[in-house]
């Protein structure tokens, strides 16, 4: 047996007793579907965090951990950040909610117009989603046409969830007629959806880019079949924007769409997304029967936060470039330790700087799941709060990924053991990843 990991007598019983009300309180327990308790090994896993700051998080146990995903993107400099978080105390001493727009509205819009190359207008809203479905709804108003094309999450919308053929309940069948998917860098699967609706395709709604890098010039042709069939080429840029580059992923592989969506990483961990794009698009939300308005769109704190934090990105200089070298940092770091515990069939670490994610495969005597599971056991018993992928901010230090790739190894020799001694399941002390919440509370998923 490998050395015991250094937190493993950790408690996690608060958490264990606050997802017990959240069972009874909240449906799925998490508001978001990557935080849910499914997403983790419920028993050993925390379930609630209480406080952050910078790459550190603690949950309601006291426990520390180093964030891997930090909140799912959003804190791209970190946890409490000081600029951010002081932005946002001097705003909210001023207030939040106005019966006009507050003129932080423009300041950010101008910053944002300053370094996004497609931006020449900007509209705001609170999540991804909003600006996503924003997005689809304004291409097909400008354009007439009522097809859109698209591959990537966009969020949980009927638009962009209708094509989804296992999480559309509650979409009548006719909402997935106007929405056509096809897989990244794969060029033909596009250009059959211009061939079978032609003159019908208002508009590519893509993630720039997906785990892997594009292949055979795939942005750049997608650009090339928008102009060619009058559509409009949309980048989902709410994980890459601010992340990969200032300008984002159009800027970093020099691909300008029309349009743009970005949330996340625009005001570090306040609710803000954005629409930016060409002039004559933007403009025909300025059409009298064009909607689209939310109570808290322009709300000034988040404004705030996204004001700082991106001045401060502007101003730090190195933020986008610390982001790639920490994440390759990781993904090397750790596929290193796989070879090194013999385990780079079973396990490795893929993805560009900005998003690297860790993978299991089955092995002859253990599932992919079960591999995964007791990886993020140990993983979380020796404080790093791993959950499949890594979102590196600029609060990671050289330091600190030398304390994750410290606590990845000895979760490794964990892994290694544990496939020799044929006990990988015997060695999980929780439900595996995955398992259904109602599971644990004895009904039928
Ligand atoms: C690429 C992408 N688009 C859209 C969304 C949805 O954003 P939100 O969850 O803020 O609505 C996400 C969320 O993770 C995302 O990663």
């Amino acid at each position: 047996m490998v050395k015991e990991s250094r937190l493993s007598r950790r408690s996690t019983e608060r958490s264990r007793e606050l997802l017990e009300r959240a069972r009874s309180l909240v449906p799925r327990a998490a508001q978001t579907n990557s935080k849910s308790p499914t997403q983790y090994v419920q028993g050993v896993s925390p379930t609630h965090i209480e406080r952050g700051d910078g790459c550190r998080v603690w949950d309601v146990d006291g426990n520390e951990y180093i964030d891997c995903v930090m909140g799912l993107g959003p804190n791209l400099l970190g946890h409490n950040y000081p600029p951010v978080t002081e932005a946002v105390r001097e705003q909210t001493e001023k207030g939040t909610a106005f019966s006009m727009p507050n003129p932080l509205q423009l300041d950010v819009a101008e910053l944002i117009v300053d370094v996004v190359p497609c931006a020449e207008m900007v509209r705001f809203g609170k999540n991804g989603n909003d600006v996503t479905t924003l997005a689809a709804k304004l291409a097909r108003a400008h354009t007439g046409r009522d097809i859109i094309a698209t591959q990537g999450y966009h969020g949980w919308p009927d638009v962009f969830m209708s094509s989804n053929p296992g999480l559309s309940s509650g979409i009548p069948d006719v909402v997935g007629e106007y929405t056509e998917s096809f897989d990244y860098n794969d060029i033909e699967s596009l250009e059959r959806i211009f061939e079978e609706h032609p003159d019908d395709v208002a508009a590519i709604v893509t993630t720039p880019v997906n785990m892997s890098a594009p292949e055979d010039d795939f942005i750049q042709q997608m650009r090339e079949i928008a102009d060619r069939e009058d559509a409009l080429l949309v980048f989902d840029e709410i994980l890459t924007g601010f992340r990969f580059a200032l300008g984002g992923a159009q800027e970093y592989y020099g691909v300008t769409p029309d349009l743009a969506c970005f949330a996340k990483g625009i005001s570090n961990g306040y609710p803000l997304s954005a629409l930016a794009g060409r002039e004559d698009v933007m403009r025909t939300m300025e059409n009298p029967d064009f909607m689209f308005s939310m109570t808290y769109a322009g709300e000034a704190a988040s404004l705030a936060a996204a004001k700082a934090c991106i001045t401060e990105q502007i101003e730090q200089g190195d933020v986008h470039d610390h982001i790639w070298r920490q994440g390759e940092a990781i993904k090397n770091g750790y596929n290193d330790l796989a070879e090194d515990h013999g385990l780079e069939h079973i396990t490795a670490s893929s993805g560009l700087g900005p998003r690297v994610s860790v993978n299991f495969n089955d092995a002859e005597n253990a599932s992919s799941n079960a591999l995964e599971s007791l990886f993020m056991q140990e993983a979380h018993r020796g404080g790093v709060l791993f959950s499949g992928s890594h979102l590196p901010s600029y609060s990671h230090s050289d330091e600190d990924i030398e304390e994750m790739l410290a606590v990845y190894d000895d979760a490794l020799a964990e892994l290694e053991d544990a496939l020799d001694a044929d006990a990988v399941e015997e060695r999980l002390d929780g439900e595996p990843v995955g398992a259904s919440i109602r599971e644990q509370i004895g009904e039928e998923d």
